[in-house]
C-alpha cells in the first residue's frame, strides 16, 4: 500500500462545540509536525459521495490557528449516508483516489463512525475515527466533546427558567436534547436542581410526578421545574416533529415537554408552560473542558494516522486518550446506568 502523503478530514452528523478544536489539533500536528498535506472535506460524507466545487479545501496551520473558540465546524456537516443506496459507497473510495487522499480522519457520532468502520472493512480505507456528539452516547469512550458544553448551556437555561416559574407559581417543563440517551438531561437536571428529571432510561410514573407537585403546593411551593429528555415517552410512541426520517433512519424527536405540561396542568391544577432548548445546546463557543478534550482527541488521532492505526477511534479512558476499534466504538448506545438514575431520583421533590 502506498505511503500516506495527503490526509483528509471530515465532520459528520449533528454539530458539537469542539469540532473546530479537533480540526485545529489534527491539522497542526499532521501538517505542522508530521509534514503531511491536510485537506478538509466539506459536508461530511456528502463531500466524498457527491463532491461539489468547494468540497475539498487545503488546510494549513495558519488556517486553523484561531478556530478553537469557534462553535460549529469550519468543514460544515451533513447526515449523508453513503450506504443508504446499494453500491454507492464505492464512490467514496473512488473520490478519495481522485482527490489523492491517502488516509481519512472521520469526526462524528455512531452514524458517521459506522460508515467509517464499513469503508475500512469493505474497501480497506485507511481511516481513524474521532468521537463527537453532545449526546455522550458512544459506548467506547468515557466522554465525547460537546457534552460538557451542552450540559452547561442547558443548566444555565434551567437556572433562568426557575426564576420565572417561581415568580408566576408555574410548573415549567424543559425539553432537553440527547436522542435516546438521557445524558444531557441527567447532567443538566442534576446541576440545576430540577424538581423532577425524566430520562428515556426510566419509565415515567405520571401519578408519582403529579403527586410530587401536589405535595410541593401543599407546603406553599406551587411551582417547579421538570427537565425531560426529548426521547422520553408517556408509554406510547416517541413524540416526533414529523414523520420523515433522516438517511440513517432517525426520526426528529420533539414535543414531549408540551404534552407533559398539559398533562401536569390537568392533574395538578397548577399553571404550566414548556420550553424546548433544541439547537441552543449545540451552539456557540465550547467550554474550556471541551476545548481541551477536543484538542487531545485531535492530537491522538494525528498520532494514530502516523502509526497506521486504521479502523480505530480515539477514546477517553479515565484521563488517558487511547484508541479502540471502530467496531467496539459503534457497537451499542451508551445509556445512563442505574446508579446514576438513583443519584437523580434522590433529589426529586
Ligand atoms: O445527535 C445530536 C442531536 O442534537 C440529538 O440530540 C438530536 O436529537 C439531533 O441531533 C437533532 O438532529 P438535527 O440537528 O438533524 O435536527
Amino acid at each position: 500500500m502506498s505511503e500516506v502523503r495527503r490526509v483528509g478530514m471530515l465532520t459528520g452528523g449533528g454539530d458539537a462545540p469542539g469540532l473546530n478544536g479537533v480540526i485545529r489539533a489534527v491539522t497542526t500536528r499532521c501538517a505542522g509536525e508530521y509534514g503531511y498535506e491536510v485537506v478538509g472535506i466539506k459536508r461530511g460524507w456528502k463531500g466524498l459521495l457527491a463532491p461539489e466545487e468547494d468540497s475539498v479545501v487545503k488546510l494549513g496551520v495558519e488556517d486553523v490557528r484561531y478556530i478553537l473558540q469557534e462553535g460549529g465546524t469550519i468543514l460544515l456537516s451533513s447526515r449523508t449516508n453513503p450506504y443508504k443506496n446499494e453500491g454507492e459507497a464505492k464512490k467514496v473510495v473512488e473520490n478519495m483516489e481522485r482527490f489523492g487522499i491517502d488516509a481519512l480522519v472521520a469526526i462524528g457520532g455512531d452514524d458517521t463512525l459506522g460508515v467509517a468502520r464499513r469503508l475500512h472493512e469493505d474497501f480497506g480505507v485507511r481511516v481513524v475515527g474521532c468521537p463527537k456528539t453532545i449526546d455522550n452516547d458512544l459506548s467506547a469512550t468515557d466522554t465525547t466533546f460537546g457534552y460538557d458544553t451542552a450540559v452547561s448551556i442547558a443548566t444555565e437555561a434551567i437556572d433562568r427558567i426557575r426564576t420565572t416559574a417561581k415568580s408566576h407559581e408555574r410548573i415549567i417543563v424543559v425539553e432537553v436534547m440527547g436522542r435516546h440517551a438521557g445524558w444531557i438531561t441527567y447532567g443538566a437536571g442534576l446541576a440545576s436542581g430540577a424538581n423532577v428529571t425524566l430520562i428515556p432510561e426510566v419509565e415515567v410514573d405520571m401519578d408519582a410526578v403529579a403527586d410530587l407537585f401536589k405535595k410541593r403546593a401543599e407546603r406553599g411551593e406551587k411551582w417547579g421545574i421538570v427537565a425531560v429528555s426529548e426521547g422520553v415517552t408517556l408509554g406510547e410512541e416517541y413524540i416526533t416533529q414529523d414523520v420523515e426520517r433522516d438517511e440513517f433512519g432517525h426520526v426528529r424527536l420533539g414535543g414531549i415537554a408540551e404534552t407533559l405540561a398539559k398533562e401536569l396542568k390537568q392533574r395538578t391544577g397548577i399553571d404550566t408552560r414548556h420550553v424546548v432548548l433544541g439547537h441552543l445546546q449545540r451552539g456557540g463557543t465550547p467550554t474550556a473542558y471541551d476545548r481541551i478534550l477536543s484538542t487531545r482527541y485531535g492530537l491522538r488521532a494525528a498520532e494514530a494516522v502516523k502509526n497506521g492505526e486504521w479502523g480505530k477511534m480515539v477514546a477517553l479512558r479515565g484521563n488517558d486518550v487511547v484508541t479502540v476499534s471502530l467496531e467496539e466504538a459503534t457497537s451499542e448506545t451508551r445509556t445512563v446506568p442505574e446508579d446514576l438514575q438513583q443519584v437523580l431520583s434522590t433529589f426529586f421533590g
